[in-house]
């Protein structure tokens, strides 16, 4: 098996575990404690990633802040690395293992969904890639208030307990 994408955000490759990646069907597995750490690292990062995307393209609607070009390019990589979301959940990663972790218990019981929710993201961030290369405000504003809504807050209101609020 091979992976069909790759996450140029996240180096999966360095946790060594791609091997065990079959897209998205099954969760994978972890085999050791210090995999577990590296995998939870990988996801905050990758997430904290998507932040400041959104972070960026709020910016821009704001005040103008950024290249739209460059804007463009951060929504498609968005759109390229959702499907392979799933990878950076391994089975039993979760909150209830990990304390730092925001991760439920549900995503594992409803993994289906949880993969659903994943390539959810796709095309909200292709809408927010074609709106900055069309330049046009409006659709800007309308695509990442999308994005934000349709796309990270659907999966997050499931699968995701915020610490400290
Ligand atoms: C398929 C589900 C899913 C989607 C889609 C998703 N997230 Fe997340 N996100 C999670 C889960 C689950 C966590 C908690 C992970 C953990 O703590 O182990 C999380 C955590 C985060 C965090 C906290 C990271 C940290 O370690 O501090 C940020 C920031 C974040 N997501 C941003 C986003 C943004 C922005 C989007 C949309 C562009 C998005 N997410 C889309 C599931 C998702």
């Amino acid at each position: 098996m091979k992976i069909t994408t790759k996450l140029p955000i996240v180096a999966l490759l360095a946790l060594g575990m791609t091997g065990s990646i079959v897209h998205a069907t099954e969760p994978a597995m972890v085999e050791s404690a210090e995999q577990a750490e590296a995998v939870l690292e990988s996801r905050s990062e990758f997430m904290k990633g998507m932040g400041s995307a959104m972070r960026a393209f709020t910016n821009y609607l704001k005040r103008g802040d950024g290249e739209p070009l460059e804007l463009a390019a951060m929504a498609s990589e968005i759109a390229e690395n959702a499907p392979s979301i799933p990878d950076l959940f391994p089975k039993d990663t979760g909150m209830a293992q990990f304390e730092d972790s925001e991760a439920k218990a549900v995503i594992w019981e409803k993994w289906d969904d949880f993969v659903d929710a994943a390539n959810g993201l796709v095309e909200p961030a292709m809408a927010v890639e074609a709106a900055f290369e069309s330049g046009d405000k409006g659709e800007v504003a309308a695509s990442v208030k999308a994005l934000g809504g349709n796309g990270c807050r659907t999966c997050h209101e499931t699968f995701r307990q915020k610490k400290d609020n």
